[in-house]
C-alpha cells in the first residue's frame, strides 16, 4: 500500500506505467503508456482516472511529447510542447488538476529556455516528478486533517473512489479512513456502486478489501435508505473543482447525497487538495462538466441494458453548492463552512 497508479519509469526518455483501472477488479494488469496520443487515450477512457492522478497523467504526457517529436531547435521544441499541452489538458474538462499540473510542468520547462533541448526535457521529467511526490505528501497531510472529523465506531459512506487509485498515494477521501485505522480506530465504510462506470464497486470496494478496511457495497438509490436509518455517520467523498464560493463539482450523484444528507443531518465532507480549487472561477455555473459517450449508459461492461436508439444524458459530474458541505478536508487543515472568504484564506 498504496499501488502505484501511475509512475515514470526511466529518465527524460522514459515512459509512463499505470494500472488499467478500466479491468479492475477482474484484471489486475499495468500499461506502459510512450506517447503523449496513448495518454491522451488512456486519460479519456479512464484507464488513469480521478482528479490528481490525471494531473500526474497529464504531466507524464507532455514529458512524453518532449522526447515524441523531431524537434530541430529549441523554439520547435517549446511550440511542440505546448501544442501537447493543449491536447492533454483536452482529454477531460472537469477535474482542473489537469490543466494545473500541464500548466506547471509547461511553466518550468519555459525556466529552462535558453539551455538546449535536453535540459528543458530534464525540466519537465523533474516537476513532473514534483508534482506527484507532492502528491504523495498532500494525501498524507489529508488523512492527518482528517481525524478531526473521524472518530472510533464510525460509518462513512462514500461516493466514486478517491482513494489510493486516484492519486500518488492512499488518496482524499479514502486518505481519511485509511488513516484512521492507521491509528486503530475502527471505520465501517458504505460505499456507493456509483453508476454508470462502477468506480465505488470496481476500485473503491476492491481498494478498501485489499487494505482489509470494513466495506460494503451499495447501489446508489440505496444511500438514502441508509442515511434516513441512522447508518451513517459522515460523508466523505472526493472532488475535480472546488470554485472560488466552494461550489463543488464531482462525480455524478455527490450533489443527491449531499442534499440527503443534510435532511436527515448526517455531515457532508469534500476531501481534496488545494490543487482542486480554481478561484478564477467565482462560483459552480462555471465549471466544464464533462458529458461521455450514452453507451455507458445504455450498454455499460458490454451488455445491452436500454432499448436501442433511447436518448440519454450522461453528465459525468454534478456540483454540490457550498450550503451543503460541512467542511473541506485539506493539506492545509479544514474549511469549515466553505465560502468564498474562508477559501480564500486557505486556498488563496
Ligand atoms: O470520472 P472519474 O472516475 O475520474 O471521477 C473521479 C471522481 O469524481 C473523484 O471523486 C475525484 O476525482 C477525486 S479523486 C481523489
Amino acid at each position: 500500500m498504496p499501488k502505484p497508479t501511475i509512475e515514470w519509469i526511466g529518465g527524460p526518455d522514459g515512459f509512463a506505467r499505470i494500472i488499467d483501472q478500466t479491468l479492475l477488479p477482474a484484471e489486475y494488469k499495468r500499461v506502459d503508456i510512450r506517447t503523449p496520443q496513448e495518454m491522451f487515450e488512456a486519460i479519456g477512457s479512464l484507464r488513469v482516472r480521478g482528479a490528481p492522478a490525471i494531473g500526474i497523467a497529464g504531466a507524464c504526457g507532455v514529458v512524453l511529447a518532449g522526447g515524441c517529436g523531431d524537434f530541430p531547435s529549441e523554439e520547435a521544441l517549446f511550440a511542440g510542447l505546448r501544442k501537447a499541452g493543449a491536447y492533454l489538458g483536452s482529454s477531460r474538462p472537469t477535474a482542473v488538476n489537469l490543466a494545473w499540473a500541464v500548466e506547471r510542468v509547461l511553466t518550468a520547462a519555459q525556466r529552462a529556455a535558453g539551455q538546449g533541448p535536453a535540459a528543458v526535457r530534464k525540466a519537465l521529467l523533474d516537476e513532473a516528478l514534483a508534482i506527484y511526490e507532492e502528491d504523495r505528501a498532500v494525501c498524507r497531510q489529508i488523512g492527518e486533517a482528517g481525524q478531526e472529523i473521524i472518530a472510533d465506531g464510525d460509518t462513512v459512506l462514500t461516493h466514486c473512489n478517491a482513494g489510493a487509485l486516484a492519486t500518488a498515494d492512499y488518496g482524499t477521501a479514502l486518505a481519511v479512513i485509511y488513516r484512521a485505522g492507521e491509528l486503530g480506530k475502527t471505520v465501517r465504510v458504505y460505499a456507493d456502486e456509483t453508476r454508470p462506470l462502477l468506480q465505488g464497486a470496481r476500485l473503491t470496494a476492491w481498494e478498501l478489501m485489499d487494505e482489509g478496511v470494513d466495506v460494503t457495497l451499495v447501489c446508489d438509490d440505496m444511500a438514502a435508505t441508509l442515511m434516513q436509518s441512522g447508518k451513517i455517520d459522515l460523508v466523505i467523498t472526493g472532488a475535480d473543482r472546488i470554485a472560488a464560493n466552494g461550489d463543488t463539482a464531482n462525480k455524478i450523484g455527490t450533489l443527491g447525497l449531499a442534499v440527503v444528507a443534510k435532511e436527515f443531518s448526517v455531515p457532508f465532507y469534500i476531501a481534496a487538495p488545494i490543487s482542486t480549487f480554481d478561484l478564477d472561477i467565482p462560483n459552480g455555473r462555471a465549471i466544464p462538466i464533462e458529458e461521455r459517450p450514452s453507451q455507458e449508459v445504455t450498454e455499460g461492461f458490454g451488455r445491452r441494458t436500454a432499448p436501442e436508439g433511447v436518448k440519454v444524458f450522461n453528465p459525468a459530474f454534478d456540483v454540490t453548492p457550498a450550503g451543503y458541505i460541512t467542511a473541506i478536508v485539506t493539506e492545509r487543515g479544514l474549511i469549515r463552512n466553505p465560502d468564498a472568504a474562508s477559501i480564500a484564506d486557505i486556498a488563496g
